[in-house]
């Protein structure tokens, strides 16, 4: 992978999911996402499937893409699908043949962060990588640790990137809670939905039902965001964007020479989408208070 390359990544997600393509040299091909649930688009993926040695779509707030699209996409092409499962720690999807499977373990490897923001969170900067192939999973961990086989071996050039020890005990025993943590997200998006149904003009996340979504994030869509927003946070309450600037459109990438109106469905979620607050410490008290303080600006509107 290098210059001359291109990697299929969407542009309605944080900038880490493309950065890693541009460090290689190679160029991101930014792919439409899909109206409903903001993943990437298995329809626009397949408009560019030829042209890219790589996929790489977003588990978006916790949601898993359409996996069986996109993976056979992705398999017929012959290049790999790698999941940037960095918001969806414990999210599941149900193949065709039904069986269920997890975010991260689909594609030949699966990208977790564990940014202390996230479902499993660590107390500073850590991450993880996982994949089943036993060769690729050495090669990985000896790229993470300066190529290193021996002590005093390098058979690569590679990074300082290992799992900070201080960090790998508090993951430890947060992992112990994150099911029971994202129970309780489920419980409190649930709780948000029947509350905010039919307010306003907003559209609640929706599940499809062969994927069970861990919300990182509650993000729901509105063409009224920036009074939204504005009506919250006055109220103290800690709403957000996740994203407001698209990958496409962001300085970073200019020189890739977009501009507004070439993603139309991923412009509009950049436009429209509100986070609540979600977390599993979430008082009920607050939810309601929330959901209180939506209804009230569109009472307003
Ligand atoms: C979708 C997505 N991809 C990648 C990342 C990058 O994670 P980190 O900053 O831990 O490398 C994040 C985290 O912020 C993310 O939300």
């Amino acid at each position: 992978m290098g210059p001359g390359d291109e990697v299929a990544v969407p542009a309605h997600t944080f900038v880490a999911t493309a950065e890693p393509v541009s460090w290689l040299g190679a160029r991101p091909r930014f792919v439409e996402v899909d109206e409903e649930t903001g993943g990437m688009d298995p329809d626009a993926l397949k408009a560019v499937i030829d042209r890219v040695r790589a996929v790489v779509p977003v588990h978006l707030y916790g949601l898993p893409v359409n996996l069986s699209a996109i993976g056979a996409l992705a398999s017929a092409a012959g290049v790999p699908l790698i999941e940037d499962a960095a918001q969806a720690h414990g999210a599941e999807y149900v193949r065709d043949d039904g069986s269920t499977i997890r975010a991260g373990a689909y594609g030949r490897i699966g990208c977790f962060s564990f940014y202390p923001g996230k479902n499993l969170g660590a107390f500073g900067d850590a991450g993880a990588v996982t994949t089943s192939d036993p060769a690729l999973a050495d090669r990985i961990r000896r790229l993470a640790d300066h190529g290193r086989t021996t002590k005093y071996e390098h058979l690569t050039v590679g990074y300082a990137a290992r799992l900070d020890t201080l960090q790998a005990a508090v993951l430890a025993v947060k992992l112990t809670t994150l099911a029971e943590g994202n129970r309780r997200r489920r419980d409190l998006a649930a709780a948000y939905r029947s509350r905010l149904d039919g307010v306003g003009d907003l559209v609640l996340p929706v599940e499809p039902p062969n994927r069970r979504g861990v919300h990182h994030l509650f993000v729901v869509r509105t063409r009224h965001r920036e009074g939204l927003l504005a009506h919250l946070r006055n109220a103290g309450i800690g709403a957000g964007v996740h994203y407001p600037i698209p990958l496409h459109l962001q300085p970073a990438y200019a020189s890739l020479g977009h501009r507004a109106g070439d993603l139309p469905v991923t412009e509009a979620w950049a436009r429209e989408c509100l986070s609540l607050p979600i977390y599993p410490e979430l008082p009920d008290e607050h939810l309601e208070a929330v959901a209180a303080e939506v209804r009230s600006y569109f009472n307003g509107v």
